[in-house]
């Protein structure tokens, strides 16, 4: 009994450090700059350029759209990979194109800090915001901005070991 106890306390504890990994005032501080970043230069928000979005899969949506570029956020310039969620299940090419707005589900966003940022995970930041620009948050109420770990450990099965699906290209 007393054995489950403390086994529960652990599992407590643990799962708070887990949350405590990603989403603090940190992580979403950093997360509001670069969504600024990305609106000034119209890569998000009202008026955002558009390209021609594809079918998708799981978790992303049915339809996306990718965009590769560079950002600089507090004299960091590294690379930004934007990828745009459309939905719902059955949504067309013509739909989205016709209305965005009513079909945009979320807009999930990599960023690469700083060398020795996330060296386990390519010094990747992670992020989920709403179309309005805030953050998803987990089920648990956690932000997703920073190392969140739904995010990595799917990437990190990508090819090629830069937790990129679409491509091995070596972005900066
Ligand atoms: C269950 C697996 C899975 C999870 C979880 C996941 N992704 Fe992805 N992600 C993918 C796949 C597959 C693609 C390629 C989709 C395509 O065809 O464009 C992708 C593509 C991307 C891309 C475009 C760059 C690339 O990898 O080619 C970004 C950016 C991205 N995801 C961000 C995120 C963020 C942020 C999260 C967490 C909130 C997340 N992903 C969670 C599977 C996942």
């Amino acid at each position: 009994m007393r054995l489950v106890m403390i086994a529960s306390a652990l599992g407590l504890a643990a799962g708070t450090a887990f949350a405590q990994d990603f989403g603090g005032q940190e992580d979403q501080d950093y997360a509001r700059q670069l969504w600024q970043n990305m609106e000034e230069r119209n890569l998000a928000g009202e008026g955002a350029v558009q390209a021609f979005p594809y079918p998708g899969t799981d978790p992303h949506g049915v339809m996306l759209e990718t965009f590769y570029t560079d950002a600089t956020v507090d004299g960091h310039t590294g690379a930004l990979v934007i990828k745009r969620n459309y939905g719902p299940e059955g949504v067309t090419v013509d739909q989205v194109l016709d209305n965005r707005g009513d079909h945009l589900a979320a807009v999930t966003v990599m960023f690469r800090r700083v060398e020795g940022y996330a060296p386990e995970s390519g010094n990747w930041f992670w992020a989920k915001y709403l179309p309005d620009g805030s953050l998803d948050e987990t089920p648990e109420g956690t932000p997703i901005a920073g190392m969140a770990q739904g995010c990595i450990s799917c990437h990190s099965t990508a090819e090629g070991e830069n937790y990129l699906f679409t491509t091995n290209a070596d972005l900066n």
